[in-house]
């Protein structure tokens, strides 16, 4: 009786592992050719994007999260595009409506999928890419402080009443409402109250310890935070699969599953990364967020020079262009008390503005915009003391965290390092036309950077 047991036992949990190793099989094989044929397809459809280093119509800024690219958009684009040039509701794809004529800016965190809509011809791409452990702390510490800022409601049912209260009010976009913080600041929020509630209910003393990173009495600790599923959505290999139009918030169906193959089956990963690195060959412009200064005065020249000269071109024969009504709301960025309203036509923008103007706009900008970014922070995570993400705190990090971090990120680590080489490249080659300017494409904007 009993060796009938084990034999039926033994039996079934052969047929198991044979359903189970064969199936596995199957998925791997549907994965790899459905990958290649995506890889196949989009390097085909990407090669009539020629012309790469000259501005078209439309400038598609891919905006991916903790890079750095607010300061770009507040700071440069905001102060080259009047907003009516402006395609509406850009950080968000429900809303957006690429058919508005005459729209000539997209900044968004969508991925590159958004480029199914857009006119490809007329389309270039630019992007900034940052080390990924770096974009992994500030993505945690940023959901951090975000949800943080409502722990001044006594609970979460209020918090939620209140901000539909203000969405509804407001009508415009918040943090909360722009992928990927949608979900990671209320997944967060949820956790802060939870914390909260037990720490109030089992009452001092409170074992905090000295590690703001893992003090789990207050918030929860990264190891947890880059373990979890909602991570390896919306957070691990981020850039590469923004960059692919991957990501879990992407416009074509097939996106999802393909998505799903390449994180079950690591050495897909490999396609995705080809795509993305030519993808990043064909930008008007790639920036490196630790190379920062080098970055925007790169950014200035090579962009900022060709829409100065695009814009001045158009409003000559555009002189009927209106202002359509007020401004989008843009705490997209979580920047509404950076707006600037100065003069905000098409022409008043570009008509006198220059490269070197464009870099002393960009440098007054850029520290309002940073002191209000760092005054924020610093009264957010006052609500989640003493957990503080500082410098120091930082260094301590174990090196096995930081391994995990690689080790979870390791298609956008290959990618950020392919993007340094196009970035130092542009950089050298820039410099080499600012000393030079006889190159025929950049003859042209160099010389009313001489205006100045
Ligand atoms: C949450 O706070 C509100 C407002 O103070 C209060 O009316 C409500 O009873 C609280 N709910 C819970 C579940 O504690
Ligand atoms: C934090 O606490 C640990 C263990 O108590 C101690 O070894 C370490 O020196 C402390 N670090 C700092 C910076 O206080
Ligand atoms: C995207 O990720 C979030 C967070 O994990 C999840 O709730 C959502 O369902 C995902 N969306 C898709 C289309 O997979
Ligand atoms: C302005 O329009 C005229 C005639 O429609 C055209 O010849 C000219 O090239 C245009 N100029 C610019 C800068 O687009
Ligand atoms: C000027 O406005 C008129 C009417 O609004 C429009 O038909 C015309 O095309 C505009 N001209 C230009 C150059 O945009
Ligand atoms: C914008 O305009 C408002 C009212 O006209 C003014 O109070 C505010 O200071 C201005 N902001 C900037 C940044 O100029
Ligand atoms: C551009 O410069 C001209 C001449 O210096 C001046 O008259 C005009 O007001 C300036 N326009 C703007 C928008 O500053
Ligand atoms: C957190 O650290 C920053 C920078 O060192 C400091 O300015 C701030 O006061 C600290 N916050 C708290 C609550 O200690």
């Amino acid at each position: 009786m009993e060796n009938g047991y084990a034999l039926r036992f033994a039996f079934l949990l052969l047929l198991l592992v044979l359903v189970f190793t064969s199936s596995g099989a199957n998925d791997f094989e549907h994965c790899k050719s459905s990958i290649k044929e995506w890889a196949s397809s989009s390097l085909r459809s990407d090669t009539d994007t020629k012309n790469g280093h000259i501005l078209k119509d439309l400038l598609f800024f891919l905006h991916v999260p903790r890079t750095g690219g607010r300061t770009y958009f507040h700071c440069f684009l905001k102060k080259l595009y009047s907003s009516d040039l402006e395609c509406p509701r850009s950080y968000d794809k429900l809303r957006f409506n690429p058919r508005k004529p005459g729209c000539r800016l997209l900044a968004t965190h969508d991925d590159y999928s958004m480029m199914s809509k857009l006119p490809r011809e007329q389309t270039s791409v630019v992007t900034i890419l940052r080390d990924p452990v770096e974009r992994v702390f500030s993505t945690y510490e940023f959901s951090v402080e975000v949800a943080a800022r409502f722990l001044v409601h006594p609970n979460l049912t209020s918090v939620i009443k209140m901000s539909n209260r203000v969405r509804s009010k407001s009508g415009g976009i918040s943090t909360l409402e722009i992928w990927p913080w949608k979900y990671l600041v209320p997944w967060m929020r949820e956790d802060l109250f939870s914390r909260r509630d037990a720490r109030k209910k089992k009452g001092p003393p409170y074992l905090y310890g000295n590690d703001s990173y893992d003090m789990k009495e207050v918030v929860m600790p990264l190891h947890d935070y880059v373990n979890h599923p909602v991570a390896h959505d919306l957070v691990h290999n981020g850039a590469t699969f923004q960059v692919a139009g991957l990501t879990n918030n992407s416009n074509i169906r097939e996106a999802h599953e393909l998505r799903r193959c390449v994180i079950t089956h690591k050495i897909l990963g490999k396609y995705v990364l080809q795509v993305a690195k030519k993808r990043l060959d064909d930008m008007l412009y790639v920036g490196i967020t630790e190379d920062h200064r080098e970055s925007a005065t790169t950014f200035a020249n090579v962009v900022g020079a060709q829409v100065i000269s695009q814009l001045m071109a158009s409003t000559v024969n555009n002189s009927n262009t209106t202002e359509q009504g007020p401004p989008s709301s843009d705490s997209s960025i979580d920047a509404t008390e950076n707006q600037d309203n100065s003069s905000s036509t098409t022409e008043a923008k570009s008509e006198n503005m220059t490269v070197g103007k464009l870099m002393e706009t960009y440098e007054t900008c850029i520290s309002s915009l940073r002191s209000s970014q760092s005054q924020r922070r610093t009264a957010s995570l006052k609500k989640v003391s003493p957990a503080n993400f500082t410098k120091e705190a930082r260094r301590r990090v174990p090196d096995n965290a930081l391994k995990e971090i690689i080790s979870l990120n390791s298609l956008d680590m290959e990618l950020y390092k392919y993007a340094k080489e196009i970035f130092q490249k542009q950089h050298r080659t820039m410099e080499q036309e600012l000393h030079d300017s006889v190159t025929p494409v950049s003859s042209h904007f160099l010389n009313k950077r001489r205006d100045t």
